[in-house]
Protein backbone atom coordinates (compact mmCIF):
# COMPACT_ATOMS: atom_id res chain seq x y z
CA UNK A 1 0.00 0.00 0.00
CA UNK A 2 1.29 3.36 -0.96
CA UNK A 3 -0.01 7.31 -0.16
CA UNK A 4 1.91 10.42 -0.59
CA UNK A 5 1.46 11.35 3.60
CA UNK A 6 1.02 8.92 6.20
CA UNK A 7 -0.28 10.10 9.06
CA UNK A 8 -0.58 8.63 13.00
CA UNK A 9 -2.80 9.97 14.94
CA UNK A 10 -6.75 10.74 14.28
CA UNK A 11 -6.76 13.73 16.92
CA UNK A 12 -7.25 17.01 15.60
CA UNK A 13 -3.64 17.72 14.01
CA UNK A 14 -4.22 14.40 11.87
CA UNK A 15 -7.29 14.69 11.02
CA UNK A 16 -7.08 18.63 9.67
CA UNK A 17 -3.54 17.54 8.36
CA UNK A 18 -5.60 14.96 6.43
CA UNK A 19 -8.21 17.21 5.44
CA UNK A 20 -5.76 20.21 4.14
CA UNK A 21 -4.08 18.11 2.02
CA UNK A 22 -6.99 16.54 0.15
CA UNK A 23 -7.95 20.23 0.05
CA UNK A 24 -4.51 20.50 -2.20
CA UNK A 25 -5.50 17.38 -3.63
CA UNK A 26 -2.67 15.58 -1.74
CA UNK A 27 -3.61 12.04 -1.05
CA UNK A 28 -3.05 10.74 2.31
CA UNK A 29 -4.03 7.72 5.19
CA UNK A 30 -4.62 8.13 8.73
CA UNK A 31 -3.62 5.09 11.55
CA UNK A 32 -5.18 5.67 14.79
CA UNK A 33 -5.16 3.20 17.63
CA UNK A 34 -8.33 3.97 19.24
CA UNK A 35 -12.08 2.94 18.08
CA UNK A 36 -14.04 6.37 16.55
CA UNK A 37 -16.47 6.06 19.00
CA UNK A 38 -13.49 6.67 21.60
CA UNK A 39 -11.93 9.51 20.21
CA UNK A 40 -15.08 11.34 19.58
CA UNK A 41 -16.09 10.88 22.69
CA UNK A 42 -12.67 12.05 24.45
CA UNK A 43 -12.97 15.17 26.73
CA UNK A 44 -10.20 17.81 26.22
CA UNK A 45 -10.05 21.31 25.45
CA UNK A 46 -12.54 23.55 24.61
CA UNK A 47 -11.57 26.64 23.38
CA UNK A 48 -10.48 28.10 19.50
CA UNK A 49 -8.51 30.98 18.69
CA UNK A 50 -10.04 33.41 16.55
CA UNK A 51 -7.05 32.12 14.05
CA UNK A 52 -8.35 28.06 14.80
CA UNK A 53 -11.97 29.52 13.92
CA UNK A 54 -11.07 31.14 10.41
CA UNK A 55 -8.92 28.34 9.28
CA UNK A 56 -11.93 25.54 9.71
CA UNK A 57 -14.16 28.01 8.34
CA UNK A 58 -12.29 28.87 5.16
CA UNK A 59 -12.04 24.79 4.69
CA UNK A 60 -15.17 24.61 5.01
CA UNK A 61 -15.53 22.40 8.16
CA UNK A 62 -17.12 25.57 10.36
CA UNK A 63 -21.00 25.13 10.27
CA UNK A 64 -21.51 23.32 13.48
CA UNK A 65 -18.78 25.48 15.41
CA UNK A 66 -20.64 28.72 13.91
CA UNK A 67 -24.11 27.15 14.88
CA UNK A 68 -23.16 25.27 17.98
CA UNK A 69 -20.30 27.06 19.65
CA UNK A 70 -20.53 29.73 22.32
CA UNK A 71 -18.44 32.96 21.38
CA UNK A 72 -16.83 34.82 23.76
CA UNK A 73 -15.48 38.62 24.01
CA UNK A 74 -13.21 38.33 26.74
CA UNK A 75 -12.96 36.56 30.08
CA UNK A 76 -12.68 37.68 34.01
CA UNK A 77 -9.40 37.38 35.89
CA UNK A 78 -10.64 36.90 39.37
CA UNK A 79 -7.80 37.67 42.62
CA UNK A 80 -9.53 36.89 45.64
CA UNK A 81 -12.80 38.07 44.81
CA UNK A 82 -12.12 40.77 42.92
CA UNK A 83 -12.94 40.91 39.54
CA UNK A 84 -11.54 41.88 36.37
CA UNK A 85 -12.64 42.09 32.61
CA UNK A 86 -10.36 41.31 30.37
CA UNK A 87 -12.04 42.50 27.27
CA UNK A 88 -11.25 40.59 24.00
CA UNK A 89 -13.06 42.41 21.30
CA UNK A 90 -12.13 45.65 22.68
CA UNK A 91 -8.21 45.10 23.19
CA UNK A 92 -7.85 43.47 20.00
CA UNK A 93 -10.70 43.39 17.37
CA UNK A 94 -10.67 39.46 17.92
CA UNK A 95 -12.47 37.14 20.26
CA UNK A 96 -12.75 32.70 21.04
CA UNK A 97 -15.56 30.69 21.14
CA UNK A 98 -15.89 27.37 23.20
CA UNK A 99 -16.59 24.51 21.42
CA UNK A 100 -15.25 20.76 22.57
CA UNK A 101 -12.05 19.16 20.82
CA UNK A 102 -14.29 16.17 20.30
CA UNK A 103 -16.64 18.25 18.62
CA UNK A 104 -13.83 19.59 16.12
CA UNK A 105 -12.90 16.14 15.65
CA UNK A 106 -16.49 14.76 15.04
CA UNK A 107 -16.57 17.21 12.23
CA UNK A 108 -13.49 16.23 10.73
CA UNK A 109 -13.97 12.79 11.00
CA UNK A 110 -17.68 13.22 8.73
CA UNK A 111 -15.79 15.44 6.49
CA UNK A 112 -12.69 13.07 5.82
CA UNK A 113 -15.24 10.00 5.26
CA UNK A 114 -17.78 12.05 3.09
CA UNK A 115 -14.77 13.09 1.05
CA UNK A 116 -13.67 9.53 0.61
CA UNK A 117 -10.83 9.59 2.85
CA UNK A 118 -8.64 6.85 4.54
CA UNK A 119 -9.10 6.95 8.16
CA UNK A 120 -8.60 3.55 9.90
CA UNK A 121 -9.47 2.69 13.19
CA UNK A 122 -8.49 0.35 15.91
CA UNK A 123 -4.50 -0.17 14.25
CA UNK A 124 -2.38 -2.16 16.20
CA UNK A 125 1.47 -2.93 16.36
CA UNK A 126 2.31 0.78 14.24
CA UNK A 127 5.87 0.97 13.71
CA UNK A 128 8.17 3.19 11.65
CA UNK A 129 10.78 2.38 9.16
CA UNK A 130 13.53 3.99 7.69
CA UNK A 131 12.62 7.51 8.12
CA UNK A 132 15.51 8.88 7.35
CA UNK A 133 15.94 6.85 3.88
CA UNK A 134 13.80 8.17 0.27
CA UNK A 135 11.38 5.15 1.23
CA UNK A 136 10.09 5.90 4.82
CA UNK A 137 7.55 2.62 5.59
CA UNK A 138 4.68 1.92 8.34
CA UNK A 139 3.80 -1.66 9.31
CA UNK A 140 0.69 -1.90 11.26
CA UNK A 141 -1.88 -4.62 12.16
CA UNK A 142 -5.71 -3.42 10.48
CA UNK A 143 -8.63 -6.02 10.80
CA UNK A 144 -6.25 -8.83 11.57
CA UNK A 145 -4.05 -8.50 8.88
CA UNK A 146 -0.66 -7.36 9.00
CA UNK A 147 0.31 -3.82 6.25
CA UNK A 148 2.67 -2.07 5.33
CA UNK A 149 1.79 1.86 4.38
CA UNK A 150 4.75 3.25 2.23
CA UNK A 151 4.66 7.17 1.74
CA UNK A 152 6.55 10.14 0.50
CA UNK A 153 6.50 11.71 3.87
CA UNK A 154 5.24 10.42 7.51
CA UNK A 155 3.25 12.59 9.71
CA UNK A 156 3.66 11.98 13.18
CA UNK A 157 0.26 13.43 14.69
CA UNK A 158 0.40 10.28 17.67
CA UNK A 159 0.06 12.65 21.03
CA UNK A 160 1.94 13.14 23.72
CA UNK A 161 2.33 9.34 24.39
CA UNK A 162 2.86 7.99 20.63
CA UNK A 163 5.53 6.33 18.94
CA UNK A 164 6.64 9.08 16.48
CA UNK A 165 8.89 11.26 18.67
CA UNK A 166 11.61 8.70 19.31
CA UNK A 167 12.25 8.45 15.94
CA UNK A 168 13.11 12.11 16.28
CA UNK A 169 17.18 12.24 17.89
CA UNK A 170 16.82 15.74 19.90
CA UNK A 171 15.87 17.46 23.00
CA UNK A 172 13.14 17.62 25.43
CA UNK A 173 12.98 20.73 27.38
CA UNK A 174 10.70 20.58 29.89
CA UNK A 175 9.06 21.89 33.29
CA UNK A 176 6.72 20.34 35.45
CA UNK A 177 4.55 22.02 37.98
CA UNK A 178 4.04 21.20 41.23
CA UNK A 179 0.27 20.51 41.17
CA UNK A 180 -2.54 19.16 38.50
CA UNK A 181 -6.05 20.16 37.52
CA UNK A 182 -9.04 18.10 39.03
CA UNK A 183 -11.64 18.53 36.08
CA UNK A 184 -15.59 18.14 35.95
CA UNK A 185 -18.42 18.16 33.86
CA UNK A 186 -21.55 19.18 34.66
CA UNK A 187 -25.59 19.02 34.33
CA UNK A 188 -25.32 22.82 35.12
CA UNK A 189 -26.19 26.41 33.73
CA UNK A 190 -23.02 28.54 33.40
CA UNK A 191 -22.77 30.72 36.05
CA UNK A 192 -21.34 34.06 34.34
CA UNK A 193 -21.46 34.37 30.91
CA UNK A 194 -17.27 34.61 30.52
CA UNK A 195 -14.97 32.04 31.67
CA UNK A 196 -13.30 33.33 34.88
CA UNK A 197 -9.87 32.51 36.09
CA UNK A 198 -9.36 32.39 39.93
CA UNK A 199 -6.67 33.21 41.85
CA UNK A 200 -7.58 32.04 45.31
CA UNK A 201 -5.54 31.29 48.68
CA UNK A 202 -6.64 28.00 48.30
CA UNK A 203 -5.33 27.55 44.78
CA UNK A 204 -6.11 28.30 41.25
CA UNK A 205 -10.18 27.61 39.81
CA UNK A 206 -11.47 27.80 36.18
CA UNK A 207 -15.07 28.44 35.10
CA UNK A 208 -16.03 27.27 31.83
CA UNK A 209 -18.73 25.65 29.74
CA UNK A 210 -19.87 23.74 26.99
CA UNK A 211 -23.18 24.48 25.96
CA UNK A 212 -25.81 26.10 27.76
CA UNK A 213 -26.66 23.73 30.28
CA UNK A 214 -23.28 22.09 30.69
CA UNK A 215 -20.32 23.49 32.79
CA UNK A 216 -16.79 23.22 33.17
CA UNK A 217 -14.69 23.77 36.14
CA UNK A 218 -11.33 22.83 37.47
CA UNK A 219 -9.53 23.57 40.45
CA UNK A 220 -6.06 23.36 41.54
CA UNK A 221 -5.43 20.04 43.50
CA UNK A 222 -2.07 17.94 44.67
CA UNK A 223 -0.26 15.80 42.00
CA UNK A 224 -1.19 12.76 43.73
CA UNK A 225 -4.44 13.61 44.28
CA UNK A 226 -6.88 10.71 44.73
CA UNK A 227 -10.22 11.61 43.24
CA UNK A 228 -12.11 9.62 46.21
CA UNK A 229 -11.39 12.44 48.15
CA UNK A 230 -12.83 14.74 46.50
CA UNK A 231 -17.10 13.64 46.57
CA UNK A 232 -19.86 15.88 44.68
CA UNK A 233 -20.55 18.07 47.22
CA UNK A 234 -16.66 18.70 48.26
CA UNK A 235 -15.76 19.69 44.94
CA UNK A 236 -18.84 22.03 44.37
CA UNK A 237 -18.38 23.67 47.84
CA UNK A 238 -14.51 24.48 46.61
CA UNK A 239 -15.32 25.80 43.72
CA UNK A 240 -17.39 27.83 44.87
CA UNK A 241 -14.92 29.48 47.56
CA UNK A 242 -12.20 29.76 45.23
CA UNK A 243 -15.03 31.27 42.65
CA UNK A 244 -16.50 33.55 44.97
CA UNK A 245 -16.46 37.33 43.28
CA UNK A 246 -17.47 40.77 44.38
CA UNK A 247 -20.08 40.54 41.75
CA UNK A 248 -22.81 38.91 43.33
CA UNK A 249 -21.73 35.39 41.27
CA UNK A 250 -23.51 32.47 42.61
CA UNK A 251 -22.21 29.12 41.26
CA UNK A 252 -25.22 26.67 39.88
CA UNK A 253 -24.53 23.28 40.80
CA UNK A 254 -25.96 20.02 39.17
CA UNK A 255 -24.90 16.73 38.54
CA UNK A 256 -21.00 15.96 37.76
CA UNK A 257 -20.94 13.28 34.87
CA UNK A 258 -17.15 13.28 34.31
CA UNK A 259 -14.04 13.75 36.77
CA UNK A 260 -10.73 13.58 36.36
CA UNK A 261 -7.19 14.77 37.20
CA UNK A 262 -4.92 16.06 34.47
CA UNK A 263 -0.95 16.59 35.71
CA UNK A 264 0.54 19.87 34.40
CA UNK A 265 3.26 20.34 32.49
CA UNK A 266 5.33 21.90 29.73
CA UNK A 267 7.26 20.05 27.24
CA UNK A 268 8.86 21.29 23.96
CA UNK A 269 11.17 18.50 21.69
CA UNK A 270 13.37 19.69 19.50
CA UNK A 271 13.70 19.50 16.03
CA UNK A 272 10.18 18.70 14.97
CA UNK A 273 12.02 16.81 11.99
CA UNK A 274 13.67 13.72 10.73
CA UNK A 275 14.42 12.96 7.43
CA UNK A 276 10.85 12.43 5.85
CA UNK A 277 9.29 12.21 9.16
CA UNK A 278 7.56 15.08 10.82
CA UNK A 279 6.03 15.83 14.05
CA UNK A 280 2.88 17.67 14.92
CA UNK A 281 0.57 18.68 17.85
CA UNK A 282 1.10 17.03 21.25
CA UNK A 283 3.46 14.49 19.49
CA UNK A 284 6.44 17.48 19.37
CA UNK A 285 4.79 19.97 22.47
CA UNK A 286 2.21 19.90 25.23
CA UNK A 287 1.14 23.20 27.49
CA UNK A 288 -0.29 23.55 30.71
CA UNK A 289 -4.03 23.82 30.22
CA UNK A 290 -4.20 27.81 31.44
CA UNK A 291 -3.75 29.46 28.45
CA UNK A 292 -6.52 26.81 26.47
CA UNK A 293 -3.57 26.47 24.13
CA UNK A 294 -2.98 22.71 23.47
CA UNK A 295 -5.35 21.85 20.49
CA UNK A 296 -5.02 25.60 18.75
CA UNK A 297 -1.36 24.65 18.96
CA UNK A 298 -1.35 21.37 17.08
CA UNK A 299 -4.01 23.33 14.57
CA UNK A 300 -1.02 25.60 14.25
CA UNK A 301 1.16 22.87 13.53
CA UNK A 302 -0.68 21.33 10.40
CA UNK A 303 -1.60 24.63 9.30
CA UNK A 304 2.16 25.13 8.12
CA UNK A 305 2.73 21.63 7.81
CA UNK A 306 0.30 21.35 5.38
CA UNK A 307 1.99 24.59 3.53
CA UNK A 308 5.16 22.91 3.20
CA UNK A 309 3.48 19.87 1.90
CA UNK A 310 1.59 21.69 -0.52
CA UNK A 311 4.55 23.45 -2.06
CA UNK A 312 6.34 20.10 -2.53
CA UNK A 313 3.64 18.02 -4.28
CA UNK A 314 3.44 20.96 -6.23
CA UNK A 315 6.77 21.61 -7.47
CA UNK A 316 8.72 19.35 -6.10
CA UNK A 317 10.63 22.30 -3.47
CA UNK A 318 11.31 21.28 -0.04
CA UNK A 319 11.79 24.93 1.14
CA UNK A 320 9.08 25.02 2.95
CA UNK A 321 9.94 21.63 4.92
CA UNK A 322 13.18 22.24 5.22
CA UNK A 323 12.23 25.37 6.94
CA UNK A 324 9.49 23.58 9.41
CA UNK A 325 10.66 23.06 12.20
CA UNK A 326 12.10 27.07 12.75
CA UNK A 327 8.64 28.35 11.64
CA UNK A 328 6.54 25.78 13.69
CA UNK A 329 8.89 26.19 17.05
CA UNK A 330 8.36 30.66 16.52
CA UNK A 331 4.78 29.80 17.70
CA UNK A 332 5.38 27.15 20.05
CA UNK A 333 7.57 28.98 21.80
CA UNK A 334 5.41 31.96 21.97
CA UNK A 335 2.45 29.72 23.04
CA UNK A 336 4.97 27.85 25.37
CA UNK A 337 5.99 31.10 27.42
CA UNK A 338 2.63 32.41 27.17
CA UNK A 339 0.75 29.19 29.06
CA UNK A 340 3.84 29.26 31.53
CA UNK A 341 3.12 32.74 32.25
CA UNK A 342 -0.82 32.11 33.07
CA UNK A 343 0.45 29.38 35.15
CA UNK A 344 2.89 30.93 37.11
CA UNK A 345 0.82 33.58 37.76
CA UNK A 346 -2.34 32.44 38.90
CA UNK A 347 -1.55 29.03 40.54
CA UNK A 348 -0.69 28.62 44.65
CA UNK A 349 3.19 27.45 44.55
CA UNK A 350 4.15 25.75 47.76
CA UNK A 351 7.52 26.34 47.97
CA UNK A 352 10.49 24.41 50.31
CA UNK A 353 12.04 27.75 51.57
CA UNK A 354 9.21 29.87 53.35
CA UNK A 355 10.98 33.20 52.72
CA UNK A 356 11.69 32.31 48.91
CA UNK A 357 8.02 31.74 49.06
CA UNK A 358 6.59 34.54 50.29
CA UNK A 359 8.83 36.38 48.54
CA UNK A 360 7.56 34.92 44.82
CA UNK A 361 4.19 35.56 46.26
CA UNK A 362 4.62 38.83 46.29
CA UNK A 363 5.82 39.28 42.99
CA UNK A 364 2.98 37.27 41.43
CA UNK A 365 0.18 39.23 43.23
CA UNK A 366 2.68 42.69 41.78
CA UNK A 367 2.54 40.72 38.14
CA UNK A 368 -1.58 40.07 38.69
CA UNK A 369 -2.23 43.59 39.98
CA UNK A 370 -0.22 45.24 37.20
CA UNK A 371 -2.10 42.90 34.46
CA UNK A 372 -5.26 43.82 35.49
CA UNK A 373 -4.18 47.80 35.87
CA UNK A 374 -2.69 48.47 32.67
CA UNK A 375 -4.04 48.58 29.15
CA UNK A 376 -0.76 47.52 27.59
CA UNK A 377 -0.34 44.41 30.25
CA UNK A 378 -3.89 43.06 29.30
CA UNK A 379 -3.50 43.52 25.48
CA UNK A 380 -0.47 41.46 25.93
CA UNK A 381 -2.77 38.61 27.99
CA UNK A 382 -5.65 39.57 25.49
CA UNK A 383 -3.35 39.22 22.00
CA UNK A 384 -1.96 36.13 23.19
CA UNK A 385 -5.21 34.51 24.85
CA UNK A 386 -7.27 35.05 21.26
CA UNK A 387 -3.77 34.29 19.13
CA UNK A 388 -1.44 35.54 17.67
CA UNK A 389 -2.11 36.53 13.54
CA UNK A 390 -0.70 34.31 11.26
CA UNK A 391 1.00 36.04 8.42
CA UNK A 392 -1.47 34.40 5.93
CA UNK A 393 -4.48 32.98 5.47
CA UNK A 394 -5.17 29.77 4.10
CA UNK A 395 -5.18 29.92 0.48
CA UNK A 396 -2.06 31.77 -0.18
CA UNK A 397 -2.03 30.55 -3.67
N1 LIG B 1 -0.65 4.55 16.62
C1 LIG B 1 -1.75 5.16 16.14
N2 LIG B 1 -2.38 6.17 16.78
C2 LIG B 1 -1.87 6.57 17.95
C3 LIG B 1 -0.70 5.96 18.51
C4 LIG B 1 -0.09 4.92 17.79
N3 LIG B 1 0.99 4.31 18.24
N4 LIG B 1 -0.44 6.58 19.70
C5 LIG B 1 -1.38 7.52 19.86
N5 LIG B 1 -2.26 7.51 18.83
C6 LIG B 1 -3.42 8.38 18.62
C7 LIG B 1 -4.22 8.65 19.87
O1 LIG B 1 -5.16 7.61 20.12
C8 LIG B 1 -4.91 9.96 19.50
O2 LIG B 1 -6.17 9.76 18.89
O3 LIG B 1 -2.97 9.66 18.21
C9 LIG B 1 -3.98 10.63 18.51
C10 LIG B 1 -3.32 11.87 19.08
O4 LIG B 1 -4.30 12.85 19.28
P1 LIG B 1 -4.21 13.96 20.43
O5 LIG B 1 -3.64 13.38 21.65
O6 LIG B 1 -5.55 14.61 20.49
O7 LIG B 1 -3.09 14.98 19.87
P2 LIG B 1 -3.16 16.18 18.81
O8 LIG B 1 -3.94 15.81 17.60
O9 LIG B 1 -1.77 16.67 18.68
O10 LIG B 1 -4.05 17.28 19.55
C11 LIG B 1 -3.59 18.05 20.62
O11 LIG B 1 -4.99 17.16 22.31
O12 LIG B 1 -4.12 16.48 24.37
C12 LIG B 1 -4.86 17.42 23.71
O13 LIG B 1 -4.66 19.38 24.95
C13 LIG B 1 -4.20 18.70 23.83
O14 LIG B 1 -5.82 19.94 22.82
C14 LIG B 1 -4.58 19.35 22.58
C15 LIG B 1 -4.71 18.32 21.55
C1 LIG C 1 -12.15 24.22 29.07
O1 LIG C 1 -13.28 24.70 28.88
O2 LIG C 1 -11.97 22.99 29.08
C2 LIG C 1 -10.99 25.11 29.29
C3 LIG C 1 -11.15 26.47 29.14
C4 LIG C 1 -10.07 27.32 29.35
C5 LIG C 1 -8.84 26.79 29.71
C6 LIG C 1 -8.68 25.41 29.86
C7 LIG C 1 -9.76 24.57 29.63
O3 LIG C 1 -7.79 27.62 29.94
Amino acid sequence: MRTQVAIIGAGPAGLLLSHLLSLQGIDSVVLEARDRAYIEKRVRAGVLEHGTMELLRETGVGARMDAEGLPHDGIYLRLDGESHHVDFAELTGRSIKVYGQQEVVKDLVARRLADGGDVRFECSEVALHEVTSDRPRISFVHNGQSETLEADWIAGCDGFHGISRSHVPGEDLQRLYPFAWLGILAHAAPSSEELIYAKHAHGFALHSMRSPTVTRNYLQVHTDEDLAEWPDERIWSELSTRLAGDDGFHLTTGEIFDKSVTPMRSFVHEPMRSGRLLLAGDAAHIVPPTGAKGMNLAIADVRVLSHALGQWAATGATEGLDAYTETALARVWRVTHFSWWMTSMLHRFDGYDPASTRFDERVQLSQLRYTVSSRAAMTTLAENYVGMPFDTGWCYS
